[in-house]
């Protein structure tokens, strides 16, 4: 099999994985799917939070520095004018004349002559018509002019004449929190408000799984700074910090490499940009983000409110508008890199094959499995659940008395569970149970008082 078809092989694999064990499914399947949209499951839905809770820790509790919000989805529609959303929040597209698909012109162009064309919609319409570039769904080589669409979801509100727009990114919420935040909280320059929210963008094409989708989460932090200090050691910082957090998910080190945006192609008020880029099966693809700002979004803000978005400098008696850096995360592509690093396919001694996902434990999306060994022996049933009711206090954990131990293990190593418990008839005398290891697959007994220690030990 060649690279590329064992690249697209794995993609199949956890696409199908994750539905057959509750991590992702299609949305909507009962009325035929909606395009490219998705649902996490039981166990998606366990470690969507487990990442979550990962970066709030890391990024907010840590952090003095750091304060986080939970702001709206539907904001002012001022708000994105402000940010210059409705006038140039755009992507290029192109249809097939013959069979109406509609493509993204940039992607197209880049795969046709390996050029990065984006914003010159002159040029990518000349590129496709001067180099043939067939159709992918029908062969035809017609094309429409590359035309601009925005990716804004528009919708209505009561008691407002405006168009509203369901927000494209979280930081707008930010930067409009930005006084409130300062005068409530009392923060002090360098400082940064975080938040993690849906996000929704019309994309031209969705695609891949998780990785484009048009509905999705982003974790966020603006961090406000003086505008004279020396910004860029703290950027570095914050890279570093960035791949720190994708080396949590399970990553390499060798599947990261950063990938700067030229100058040419930078917004006129960002002094840099940075992505963070992800070796998913499909190829190296954006995962995270760092930009540098400026003061952009505060005066925009500061202009079409009319309210004054400064910091105060009291010991030098100076007024300013901080900078801004903006590193920026997206969950859904987090968890798929999780899915992408945990998925390993092991050969046994006795010839057979397991499946196991390795996630890092602490973000298994159940901690531990309590099985009694026989589901017709209810002594064996009964101490079984008095375990599992304990431990659930704690922990994710999941109760199994279905099938053979052997079958109930490898459900487990599919979810990622870290750690199975058994109780068998030596239980019932010795009040330990068997313990057994995901990676390692080894057992050993704990005693039942302990096993609290256990996990708080091993499951750090
Ligand atoms: N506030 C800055 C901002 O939104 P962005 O590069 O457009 O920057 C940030 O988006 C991150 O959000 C990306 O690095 C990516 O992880 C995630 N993201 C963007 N569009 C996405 C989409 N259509 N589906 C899933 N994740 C997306």
């Amino acid at each position: 099999m060649s690279k590329k078809e064992n690249e697209e092989n794995l993609m199949q694999k956890i696409v199908s994985l994750s539905k057959r064990r509750g991590f992702v499914f299609p949305a909507c399947e009962i009325y035929g799917g909606l395009a490219n949209a998705y649902s996490y499951g039981p166990y998606g839905a366990s470690l969507k939070n487990n990442i979550k809770q990962l970066w709030w820790k890391k990024f907010v509790q840590s952090r003095a520095d750091i304060v986080g919000i939970d702001g709206p989805i539907l904001l002012h529609p001022k708000l994105w004018e402000a940010s210059g959303h409705t006038t140039s929040f755009d992507d290029a597209m192109v249809d097939c004349k013959k069979c109406k698909k509609r493509f993204r012109a940039d992607h197209l162009v880049k795969e046709l002559i390996g050029e990065d064309m984006e914003g010159d919609l002159e040029g990518m319409s000349k590129a496709l018509e001067d180099d043939k570039m067939k159709c992918s769904e029908c062969g035809a080589s017609d094309w429409t002019e590359a035309r601009n669409l925005n990716m804004m979801f528009e919708t209505k509100m009561n008691g407002i004449n405006e168009k509203m727009y369901l927000r494209p990114e979280t930081a707008g919420a930010i930067f409009v929190d930005f006084k409130n935040v300062m005068d409530s909280m009392r923060m002090k320059i360098p400082f940064g408000i975080a938040q993690i929210g849906k996000a929704f963008r019309n994309e031209i094409v969705a695609r891949n799984f998780i990785f484009r989708l048009r509905e999705f989460e982003q974790m966020e932090i603006e961090y406000f700074i003086d505008p004279e200090m020396k910004w860029e050691p703290l950027f570095e910082k914050w890279l570093d910090l960035q791949e720190e957090f994708v080396l949590e998910l399970g990553a390499e080190k060798k599947n990261l490499r950063r990938f700067e945006h030229s100058k040419e192609k930078l917004s006129h008020y960002s002094k840099k940009t940075v992505d963070i880029e992800y070796k998913f099966p499909f190829g190296f693809s954006e995962l995270f983000g760092l930009a540098h700002r400026s003061d952009f979004d505060l005066k925009q803000h500061a202009k079409f409110s009319g309210k004054e978005l400064v910091c105060q400098d009291q010991k030098n008696n100076r007024k300013f508008v901080p900078h801004v850096l903006e590193p920026t995360f997206g969950l859904d592509r987090s968890i798929l890199v999780a899915l992408c690093s945990a998925y390993e396919e092991e050969k046994m001694k006795d010839g057979s094959e397991r499946v196991v996902m390795k996630f890092p434990k602490k973000l298994a999306p159940i901690k531990v499995a309590v099985f009694p060994l026989l589901k017709n022996k209810p002594e064996l049933v009964e101490k079984a659940r008095e375990i599992f009711v304990k431990l659930s206090d704690q922990y994710m954990c999941e109760f199994d008395d279905n099938g053979n131990i052997g079958k109930r293990y490898r459900r487990q190593d599919e979810i990622g569970t870290p750690y199975c418990l058994t109780v068998d008839f030596d239980s019932l005398e010795d009040n330990s149970v068997t313990v057994r290891d995901r990676d390692s697959m080894k057992q050993k007994r704990v005693d039942v008082g302990k096993l609290e220690k256990f996990l708080e030990e091993n499951l750090k």
